[in-house]
């Protein structure tokens, strides 16, 4: 696997907070089972800390971090509180298990949030920070306290708050940009402001955690590490709270590329970039933009003739960076009907999934099942029937069939068969905009569930004639946003299992409540 250092180099840590800022996105929220599956793949790719959840904002969120402690191994495993008592102990409580847990206290520090938010003046919120670090202490050695909306907080002040919890006893002191207010020099200025008139900050690591409010999140980490900077916060795909978070894959990339320039480097294993970029983007529902950095599809595409010419001669003419450095793989092996169970791991596996022996086995059911409707398997075929099998969610209703008649200027109808358990169900709408919003009608009606369709995006899987269709729904019920997924060569077929996926989760969703609840 690649790794980004050598031994004069600086080692930045990279410091993952995918599962906490980034699941505060917009319907981004994920399960128990998605998340450990992505801390597992977050230890793969190397990262040094993985910020697991805030324990005491749900208890969804404690049995994350809980587990994640639990299950997790070589990585620190960090958990949220704010500088509160009730906060502290909650998060100890999910991180006791961990191998190497840290607690990540903090506090608001700017005019704003002190006159607005918390009505403290300064005194108090040093104190404040102070005793949330002592508290904290008080259970781990490993420590991070951060004073939020430190970009928009009087620089003397600034330095006064860092003080204090250093002397208190944090480890790592992270300086957040929270509402993404930072511009690169300034940045650069706070970081060399407080390694010149902090006295002790020679005993914590300098963090940071920059926002993409303003299309600034890298270059403004870029700029914190060019001042001294050791910790990077990030997140796979740069997802996270309103415009997200600095990007993992193009901090990672920049340092790395930029070698001459930095002169520091991380321990994550590049190849594994891409793989993890598709995983969270499934998970989560967020599907990166073709034209995004690195992990991008078309991150490495060269359209203009001028670029195409100059890339056949040497392809350096055009190419900073190896498509196959973060793992985007170079051939698009096609599988078939013919093609084996061996085969088809194997491929698998460049695609950065390791199967089990079970997982191989229903992955492999779906293959044939695919094969013999389609002629030629693609790489984003067998990627997205490895992440239906393996995130399949317990379906409660599956689609049994759908006829539908429609036309230009004809009402749609639609004639559904749903499945639950042994149980069929069947309905005839005739009603819609279309053949889509009559199926998502019909669907409603034999769950018994309203639910409204607030986004529905098509694409297809790989190219060709009978390329499979990919639809993602997201849906509103009961003010909450949930997310659907579902593949088919036929897109109206796609579009009602995506629909459905979302009803599932809706209904699994209730039914945790529900067990909570009865606890
Ligand atoms: O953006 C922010 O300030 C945060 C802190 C909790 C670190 O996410
Ligand atoms: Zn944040």
């Amino acid at each position: 696997m690649t790794a980004t250092t050598t031994s004069l180099t600086r080692q930045i840590v990279i410091f993952d907070t995918t599962l906490r800022d980034g699941e505060q996105s917009p319907g981004a929220s994920m399960n128990m089972a998605e998340k450990m599956e992505i801390a597992q793949a977050l230890v793969e790719l190397g990262v040094d800390v993985i910020e697991a959840g805030f324990p005491i904002a749900s208890q969804g969120d404690f049995e994350a971090v809980r587990e994640v402690a639990r299950n997790v191994r070589g990585a620190v495993i960090c958990g949220l509180a704010r500088s509160r008592d009730a906060d502290i102990d909650r998060a100890w409580e999910a991180l006791q298990y961990a191998e190497r847990p840290r607690i990540h206290v903090f506090l608001a520090t700017s005019a704003i949030h002190r006159e607005h938010k918390l009505r403290m003046d300064k005194e108090d919120i040093i104190r404040h920070a102070v005793a949330g670090v002592k508290r904290a202490k008080g259970y781990c050695e490993n420590i991070e306290f951060s004073p939020e909306d430190a970009s928009r907080t009087e620089i003397d002040f600034l330095c006064q708050v860092v003080e204090a919890a250093i002397d208190a006893g944090v480890t790592t002191v992270n300086i957040p940009d929270t509402v993404g207010y930072a511009t690169p020099k300034h940045f650069n200025l706070v970081i060399q402001t407080l390694r010149n008139r902090v006295p002790n900050i020679d005993k914590a690591v300098i963090s940071v955690h920059c926002h993409n409010d303003l299309g600034l999140a890298v270059a403004n980490s870029l700029a914190a590490v060019e001042a001294g900077a050791g910790q990077v916060e990030c997140t796979i795909n740069g997802i996270g709270e309103r415009a997200g978070n600095c990007s993992l894959e193009e901090i990672v990339m920049a340092l790395r590329t930029r070698h001459d320039f930095y002169n520091a480097g991380t321990k994550i294993a590049t190849r594994r970039l891409v793989p993890i970029s598709r995983l969270v983007a499934n998970v989560t529902g967020i599907q990166v933009q073709r034209n995004k950095a690195i992990v991008g599809q078309n991150a490495f595409a060269h359209e203009a003739g001028i670029h195409q010419d100059g890339f056949l001669k040497e392809r350096t003419t055009y190419e900073i960076m190896h498509p196959e450095d973060v793992g985007f793989s170079r051939t698009d092996l096609v599988l078939g009907k013919h093609s084996g169970r061996a085969a088809l791991a194997d491929r698998a596996k460049t695609l950065g999934y390791n199967l089990s022996g079970e997982q191989l086995d229903t992955v492999f059911a779906a293959f044939k099942e695919l094969a013999d409707k389609k002629k030629e398997i693609y790489d984003g075929d067998i990627a997205s029937l490895v992440e239906q099998q393996i995130h399949a969610i317990e379906e409660q209703w599956r689609l049994d069939s759908y006829k539908v008649v429609c036309g230009t200027g004809q009402v749609p109808e639609v004639v559904l068969r749903l499945k639950r358990g042994d149980q069929k169900f069947t309905t005839t709408v005739a009603s819609g905009d279309g053949p889509i919003d009559a199926v998502f009608l019909a669907i409603e009606q034999l769950t018994g569930m309203a639910v409204e369709c607030r986004d529905f995006m098509v694409h297809s899987v790989t190219l060709g004639k009978d390329a499979q269709g990919e639809v993602m729904v997201q849906v509103e019920h009961a003010g909450q946003i949930y997310r659907g997924r579902g593949v088919s060569t036929d897109s109206v077929e796609a579009s009602a299992k995506a629909f459905l996926n979302a009803v599932n989760r809706i209904l699994a969703v209730a039914g945790r409540k529900k067990a909570e609840a009865a606890k």
